[in-house]
């Protein structure tokens, strides 16, 4: 059975879009780091995994350039791919503007499916391939347009919000997408008294809390994030009350009143560049912690973390297949794909 619309939740910085060869602020970032010494995942991985993991990061790159393909990796990769292949890296929202602006005729998702649909509704002429097609999302899998509509005839008038952890169909049936680092600035920007926002209800709630605009939640959640507790942190602050805790807005709101900052995935690693604390939990996905680490030799990660099965099924093998093959397609039909991009040229207009 779908999940129920909840009831009316109570009132409870991205970086900039470039060409497939300009680095993005984190690859920036990146470029920090002391160039590897002996191939391009030296310090990244084991050495004995790096012996076996480099001939493929090689045979990345000369695809790459036989078929003008330029890997988008989000934050959750693990760090192989995220220092070793990816050409562009970032957030939900940094990644769609990416696919928008690339003059690269191939985009291979280093993340999931919905990130890739995204990606080919805003560049449907583009081949954009998605490594392992079962890359999925709980968010995504919670709602369909079939519920949009009916959440449509519910409250008539009411504007539709949608995080674009959802499938196209679901886009296509909404006013305007957003994401963890726009979704109060989306909702504000609509000029109305009340938002339908679907379909992760902790998001929902969040953004509640900062606003005056009713927002009516559906009853979606992630299920990486929805399983923190507030209380496994409030034990990490007994053990440690100068230790910094910084979170997912996607997390239960008892995570998200326990912690110091939220945030979306860059948004968080921006205010570990700016803040520098000596010891963080980073409350999301675990590869998250293993690729800021690298460029924060100072500070101390301490877990706990939950790892993304969906994310997890991206490995340098299946992107090296995707590029071999041009496997697996994402293919939007055009009538649904026009309509989605409504909503996501929308948001990116209004952020
Ligand atoms: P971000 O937009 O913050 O990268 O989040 C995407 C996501 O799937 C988090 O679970
Ligand atoms: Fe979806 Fe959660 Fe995985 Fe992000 S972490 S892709 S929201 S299941």
């Amino acid at each position: 059975m779908p999940p129920q619309p909840a009831a009316a939740a109570a009132p409870t910085a991205p970086a900039q879009a470039r060409s497939a060869t300009a680095p993005t602020d984190l690859a920036t970032s990146v470029l920090r780091r002391p160039l590897p010494v002996n191939g391009p995942l030296d310090g990244i991985v084991p050495d004995v995994e790096r012996h076996i993991l480099e001939p493929v990061v090689a045979d990345i790159a000369r695809l790459k350039q036989e078929r003008n393909a330029v890997v988008l990796a989000h934050n959750y990769m693990t760090p192989d791919i995220f220092y070793g292949v990816a050409d562009l890296r970032g957030d939900s929202l940094q990644l769609a503007r990416m696919a928008a602006e690339t003059d690269a005729e191939v985009i291979v998702m280093a993340g999931v499916h919905f990130m890739a649909e995204t990606a080919k509704i805003i560049s449907p002429d583009k081949t954009v391939l998605i490594p392992d097609p079962r890359a999925g999302c709980s968010l995504a899998d919670s709602i369909t347009g079939a519920d949009v509509r009916q959440l449509r005839e519910r409250y008539p008038g009411v504007p539709v919000v949608t995080y674009v952890n959802t499938s196209a169909e679901v886009k296509a049936e909404s006013d305007i997408t957003c994401t963890s680092s726009n979704a109060l600035r989306i909702v504000e920007s609509l000029g109305t008294d009340r938002v339908l926002f679907l379909p992760d209800r902790y998001l929902g709630s969040w953004v509640a809390g900062q606003t005056d605009v009713e927002v009516i939640t559906w009853d979606g959640a992630c299920e990486v994030h929805e399983r923190f507790t507030g209380a496994e942190l409030d034990a990490l602050r007994v053990e440690d009350p100068s230790i910094q805790i910084i979170a997912h807005p996607e997390c239960p709101p008892d995570v998200l009143d326990a912690a110091d900052y939220v945030g979306s995935t860059s948004q968080m690693t921006a205010w570990l560049a700016t803040n520098r604390p000596e010891r963080v939990v980073m409350v999301t996905e675990c590869s998250m912690a293993d690729n800021v680490a690298e460029e924060a030799p100072d500070t101390e990660f301490v877990r706990p973390c939950n790892m993304c099965p969906h994310m997890k099924r991206i490995t340098l093998h299946n992107i090296r297949t995707a590029l071999e093959d041009l496997t697996h397609r994402v293919e939007v039909a055009p009538e649904i794909a026009e309509r989605a991009r409504r909503a996501v040229d929308a948001m990116l207009r209004a952020s």
